[in-house]
């Protein structure tokens, strides 16, 4: 799973246990893995559906695709492997023939394997030119957007998606320095701007973060993701979702209040007009967060959260 120039350990699949526990995978089950990387949690979820559960797994990544095929290969044809978004699992589970699943992960964010690989540009650790992308056969990659944006773009990008209290310094540095093409490059800048000012984590990894979001869409396809979950599920099924930043998992919270309450109108309206129903119901009252155990263990564990719901 190393590849060379990277110090990656295998990825560590986040509060594993606890996500096979409410996803209750069963024999004769259909489940989907909208994010696969390198399989654990599909490997999970395929032994705990032992003998004949299916998995269909998605990621945009090729390399993640590769890795996983080879993973879990071992399965034969109880899983299916596809190189897709999860917002586009309604399609990929007609085309298998299914009309709906019993479960949906979705683990969202990056693999240590992406973080690791120094050429993907995620980590401002490691010098490579500024790419980012999931699917680096589509979009444009970071290095793209800071270099053609406004300023004002670039700085509400990274307020938007981060909150850093210096994106407009941050911003207007980038833009007398342009153009730049490597994680170095920028990161350089960002510590200037931060004038060594030590801080708990690196002053980089806010813009990082901010512009792998926008790079990826990743908050409207959580979004469209969650809708069309709805569609894909059977009465009974469950949906779990690991966040690892508090915008996903304000989205995540935000959807399940929405789709779990019957009347959506303003408090203040005496008379519902929505006609909303709800269509599913929380598992999860409290978020669900790593042991003490396993955030000393894999430090990606540490901002973990996951949520689960049912559908009615
Ligand atoms: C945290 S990793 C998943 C790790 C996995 N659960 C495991 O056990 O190895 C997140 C993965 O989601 C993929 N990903 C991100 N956005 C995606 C999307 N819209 N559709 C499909 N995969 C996506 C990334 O490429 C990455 O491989």
């Amino acid at each position: 799973m190393r590849k060379s120039g990277s110090n990656s350990v295998p990825h560590q699949p986040v509060l594993y246990h606890e996500s096979i526990k409410y996803l209750q995978p069963k024999p004769n089950g259909k489940y989907i893995d909208g994010t696969l990387g390198a399989g654990g949690h599909a490997e999970g979820i395929l032994k705990s559906s032992a003998p004949n559960g299916q998995l269909l797994g998605l990621d945009l990544d090729d390399q993640a695709v590769t890795i996983a095929r080879n993973k879990l290969s071992i399965f034969g044809n109880r899983c299916f492997i596809r190189k897709a978004s999860y917002a586009d699992m309604e399609n990929q589970a007609q085309a298998l023939g299914w009309e709906n699943v019993d479960g949906i992960l979705l683990d969202l964010g990056l693999s240590s394997m992406q973080l690791d690989t120094a050429d993907r540009g995620f980590s401002f650790l490691r010098e490579a030119p500024l790419d980012m992308r999931f699917d680096r056969k589509k979009n444009r990659t970071a290095a793209d957007l800071i270099n053609s944006l406004p300023e004002k773009e670039i700085s509400d990008i990274i307020w938007k998606y981060s909150e850093d209290p210096k994106s407009r310094q941050i911003a207007k540095l980038i833009i007398e320095n342009r153009p730049i093409f490597t994680t170095k490059e920028l990161a350089d800048l960002i510590l200037k701007v931060y004038r060594g000012k030590r801080e708990k984590t690196h002053p980089a990894t806010r813009t990082f973060q901010a512009l792998r979001i926008e790079v990826n869409c990743e908050l409207e396809v959580l979004k469209k993701g969650l809708v069309v979950s709805l569609n894909v599920l059977r009465s009974g099924g469950r949906i779990a979702i690991i966040t690892f930043h508090s915008l996903e998992d304000r989205i995540v919270k935000q959807f399940f209040q929405r789709e779990s309450t019957d009347c959506i109108c303003p408090p203040e309206q005496p008379i519902c007009t929505c006609k909303h129903q709800a269509v599913i119901k929380i598992i999860t009252k409290k978020v669900v967060k790593p042991s003490q155990e396993e955030m000393v263990n894999n430090s990606r564990a540490r901002s973990a959260k996951l949520r689960v719901a049912e559908i009615i």
